[in-house]
């Protein structure tokens, strides 16, 4: 019983490192926490398809879209110019923006510090992938 405990754990343990030997960087977030690291964001922000614009956009399809392109919603200068650069939302961009959203779009209007740890960037980016309709 023992023995099958500790190849139980070795086991547990190889599938988790090659895990993490696939992952990128912002990969392997767990999508369980990230939904509680996403309540920090749902004061301005809605997720859902056709979810309300709220002080911030609603952020349905965000991922793989340009930056500011949500219609109908009034962004700040700095964000608009971020979005003529062509630059887009990825997981890439994400993670870095929401670092410190002032460092990445100085000026924007989204008045909120960032999430420092890296961990919670990472569940989150989890999160969203599947609760903003990105994968399925
Ligand atoms: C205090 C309100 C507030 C909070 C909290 C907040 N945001 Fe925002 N967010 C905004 C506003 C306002 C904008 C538009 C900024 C601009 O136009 O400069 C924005 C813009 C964004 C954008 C860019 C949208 C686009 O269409 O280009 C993303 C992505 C985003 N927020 C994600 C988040 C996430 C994820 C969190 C939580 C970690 C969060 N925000 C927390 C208010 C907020």
């Amino acid at each position: 019983m023992k023995s099958l405990l500790k190849s139980a754990a070795v086991l547990a343990i190889a599938v988790s490192v090659s895990g993490v030997a696939l992952a990128s960087e912002w990969e392997g977030g767990d999508a369980t926490k990230g939904a509680k690291v996403f309540k920090k964001c749902q004061a301005c922000h809605t997720v859902e398809e056709g979810g309300p614009d709220r002080v911030g956009p609603n952020l349905h399809n965000i991922m793989d879209r340009g930056i500011a392109k949500k219609e109908g919603y009034n962004y700040s200068a700095a964000m608009k110019k971020k979005g003529e650069t062509g630059a887009k939302w990825d997981e890439d961009t994400l993670f870095q923006y929401l670092e410190k959203p002032q460092a990445f779009v100085p000026g924007t209007n989204m008045s909120f510090p960032g999430l420092k740890k890296e961990e919670d960037r990472k569940d989150l980016l989890a999160y969203m992938e599947t609760a903003t309709g990105h994968k399925k």
